[in-house]
């Protein structure tokens, strides 16, 4: 017998990772080639937004795919999550000419304060949220303080773009397949201070950090590529990353949903007080996933340096956190 259809929301749904992100969700990659899905599709109330929204949807009507249960227009936050059981929320307000950081934080602020007051409201109570507009960690936190009957812990930040470009700069210098890598992460905020940490790693046994035995490339070339990799991605295309932002929103939601076996992935969740983050500050955590649930993986050493790095990006995380707490 077939599954009973789940409810998938994804907001900027006519933006550029949502271009790269629906096809994948209604063809299966998301949640399994045998869960049907619908999708409740939210855009701004823009008669031109809404006109490409209309194009994207007959777009995925051409596409016939098996799984796609059904599909729906949205300019509302309160009809967009009815119900749903997955929600993506992609769409953000991007920083432009002039904008100061503040600026960027109070727009986003409102956006993240509403559609969370919305998923409270109308939401499924288990519903699984993951947040890909930025700034993405404080968006999580204020979509996650706007609705206080919903669980903190299904608020969730998108942090595994980082983790899987620092998997590639791994296996590119050691030369060993992407695949082969476990246990690696990245700690804190999804922007330039985030720390990726191979400490832990390995690939078929062997420990990564053994193998590459350079702390100067760690410090003066693998931080700074994965760090500023969105940059570089935006200087030379002239636009964010959209298909590997889109690829690792599918592998977040598809490892939360199906689980890990045991391996290790990057999520940013908010913290119960691991590692000394504060509570419900949502940070970069290396996770394991069963049964639809993460936990974070406890009783890591974290030597001086790796206790500086993940200082570093805490504070900024809490900067931000302060710039928005009266807007909460
Ligand atoms: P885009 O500008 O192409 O699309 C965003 C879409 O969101 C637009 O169609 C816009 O109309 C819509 N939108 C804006 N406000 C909305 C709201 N309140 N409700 C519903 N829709 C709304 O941008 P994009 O390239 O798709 O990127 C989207 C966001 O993802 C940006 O904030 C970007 O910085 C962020 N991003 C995050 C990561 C990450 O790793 N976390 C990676 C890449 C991009
Ligand atoms: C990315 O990491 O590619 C994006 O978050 C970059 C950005 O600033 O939009």
């Amino acid at each position: 017998m077939s599954k009973t259809p789940v409810r998938v929301a994804v907001t900027g749904a006519a933006g550029q990772i949502g271009y790269a992100l629906l096809f994948r969700i209604a063809s299966g990659e998301m949640l399994g080639k045998d869960q049907p899905v619908i999708l409740q599709l939210l855009e701004i109330p823009d008669e031109k937004a809404q006109k490409a929204l209309a194009g994207v949807m007959m777009e995925l009507e051409d596409c016939a795919f098996p799984l796609l249960a059904g599909m729906e227009a949205h300019a509302d936050a309160m009809t967009a999550f009815k119900d749903t059981d997955y929600a993506l929320l992609v769409g953000a307000r991007p920083r432009g000419p002039g904008m100061e950081r503040a600026d960027l934080l109070a727009a986003n602020a409102q956006i993240f304060t509403a559609q969370g007051k919305a998923l409270n409201a109308v939401a499924s109570r288990n519903v699984k949220v993951l947040v890909v507009g930025n700034p993405a960690n404080t968006n999580a936190y204020i979509a996650m303080k706007s609705a206080p009957d919903l669980p903190a812990k299904n608020f969730t930040a998108m942090l595994r773009l980082d983790h899987n470009r620092a998997a590639s700069q791994i296996a590119i210098k050691t030369g060993k397949p992407v695949s082969a890598i476990r246990k690696l992460t990245v700690w804190g905020n999804h922007s330039p201070t985030m720390y990726a940490d191979y400490r832990f790693a390995t690939i078929d046994g062997a420990s990564v950090q053994a193998m590459i035995n350079d702390q100067d490339w760690n410090a003066n070339v693998f931080l700074p590529t994965v760090g500023k990799r969105g940059a570089a991605i935006i200087d030379a295309r002239g636009l964010s990353s959209a298909a590997s932002a889109a690829n690792a929103a599918i592998d977040h939601m598809r490892d939360w949903a199906l689980g890990t076996n045991g391996e290790w992935v990057t999520m940013g969740v908010p913290s119960n007080g691991e590692y000394g983050i504060p509570q419900d500050i949502v940070f970069g955590f290396p996770v394991t996933c069963e049964g639809g649930e993460y936990r974070i993986v406890e009783g890591l050493e974290i030597d001086a340096f790796s206790q500086t790095c993940i200082d570093k990006t805490l504070a900024e995380l809490q900067g931000e956190q302060d710039g928005v707490r009266h807007l909460l």
